[in-house]
Parts: structure tokens; sequence; C-alpha cells
């Protein structure tokens, strides 16, 4: 898969794609990173990128015409690619959308600065226009390198065990369950006894109940938006009878 990142800091990719999976996928030839600095796109002596917002008011705007330029060239490499703005007015990111775009040819993300693009631009050339979430970063690049990152790990390979993304918190609407590892006693805390039992059966069941309790305490909207799984249901009736247990005289 190809990914482009349109920006004026080009170098701000280059630890992202240093290090770690992201480094092996490059490497494995899975993916290519292309940082295009959009400064390049731009015309006249000082290749300015921004200029005045019409209408007058603080902060600049990113011009059309070198970012038009920047996202043709990048077209033009990989023709299917989707062209992607990030942006805090965009729709919410997330885990059915990472596993979405990572079934993509190539994705162009187009890293906004300053008060943001000419409105011709998200008209003309975008394709998604998306946010990581409810705050304002100072420019795109750290939200493409956020969304990248969530979606390389679901292309087949990226990942060290074939299908570690699945099990990866959101993939079936329920966090993580709960992980340890050596040493069996930390600080007055014993691993839990089931995960040594070397009992599969018994270990898959604690992770599920370990998973549903996690998403329960810390994001009780998981489990609304889904209802429980029968097994979960057995599970949650256990709870009930044991904190009834508690309350009862
Ligand atoms: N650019 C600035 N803030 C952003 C956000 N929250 N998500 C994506 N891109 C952004």
């Amino acid at each position: 898969m190809d990914f482009f990142a349109l920006t004026i800091f080009s170098g701000m990719f280059e630890t992202f794609a240093a290090h770690g999976i992201i480094r092996r996928a490059l490497e494995s030839g899975r993916i290519s990173m292309t940082p295009v600095n959009i400064r390049d796109y731009a015309a006249g002596r000082h290749r300015e990128t921004d200029d005045r917002p019409y209408g007058g008011g603080s902060g600049m705007v990113m011009k059309p015409e070198p970012l038009a330029a920047a996202i043709k060239d990048a077209r033009a490499r990989c023709p299917e690619a989707r062209t992607v703005l990030l942006s805090p007015r965009g729709t919410r990111f997330d885990q059915h959308a990472a596993r979405k775009y990572a079934g993509c040819k190539g994705l162009i993300f187009v890293c906004g600065r300053y008060e943001g693009l000419d409105e011709r631009i998200c008209d003309g050339y975008i394709d998604d226009e998306i946010s990581i979430g409810d705050y304002v970063l100072t420019g795109g690049e750290l939200a493409a390198m956020v969304v990248m990152d969530a979606v390389i790990r679901h292309i087949p390979g990226t990942l060290g065990a074939e299908d570690a993304a699945e099990c990866d918190s959101f993939s079936d609407q329920r966090l993580e369950h709960a992980h340890y590892t050596r040493p069996r006693f930390f600080e007055g805390r014993a691993v839990p006894d089931v995960l040594l039992s070397g009992n599969h059966r018994e270990i898959e069941h604690w992770r599920m109940e370990s998973a549903l309790l996690q998403t329960l305490i810390r994001r009780p909207d998981l489990v609304e938006n889904t209802g429980l799984t029968k097994q979960e249901k057995q599970v949650v009736k256990k709870w009930c009878r044991y904190l009834e247990s508690l309350v009862s005289e």
C-alpha cells in the first residue's frame, strides 16, 4: 500500500518511518511512504504556501495552487489512492475506518496547517475529511501518522502474529483483556492462577471475562451498542449472582 503525506514539514515523518513495525513494513515492501513537501509545488521566489484570508481576520490560509499540484502529482503516482484531509472538522476516525482504509491501494494525506485550506481544495480534491478527536492540533501531520499507524497494523503481514490485529481492542467492540508477564509475583500482586494452568479453554474464557469487565468499566457505551453475546450474558448473570450474595442478609 502506498502512503503519501503532503506537508510543509516532511521531516516530521522521518522518525515515524524509522522505528518498529512501520520500519519493518517499509523494509519488507508491504508499504511505501512518501512525504511530499508542498513548498516544492509553490511558485515564486519565496515559495509561499499560505496567504491572508479573503474577508480579513487573523491567521493564514493554505493556498490552493501548490496543494492542487501536489495532490495531482501524488495521484499520478498512485491513481487509485484516496485523498484524505486531516482536520478537526472531519468525521471521527476509528478502528472500523482503519480496517476499511487498509483495503485501499493508497492514501494521500493532506496535512493542513494554519487556519486550514482554501475551501476549493476541500470541494474539488478531497475524498474524505477525518479527525482523530475533538481537539485541535497545530497541523495534520501528527494526525496523519496516527491514522497511518492504525491502518498499517491491518495490512496482512505487518504484525508479528498474523491474527494480532483481530485481537486488538475495538476489533469486536470490546477492549482487550488484561495482560501479565513474569515475574509471577510483583509488589504483592500475583498473576491470576488460571493463566498458569495450561488449560487453554479456561484461559480463553478468563480472557473473555476480563475483556468484558474492562469494557463495562471503561467503555460501557461499546457494550450498549452491541448488546451482550450469549456467552457474555452467562458471565454477567454469574457476576449478578455474586453481587446479589454480597448484599443479601
Ligand atoms: N488537525 C488539527 N486538529 C486535528 C484533529 N483533531 N484531527 C485531525 N487533524 C487535525
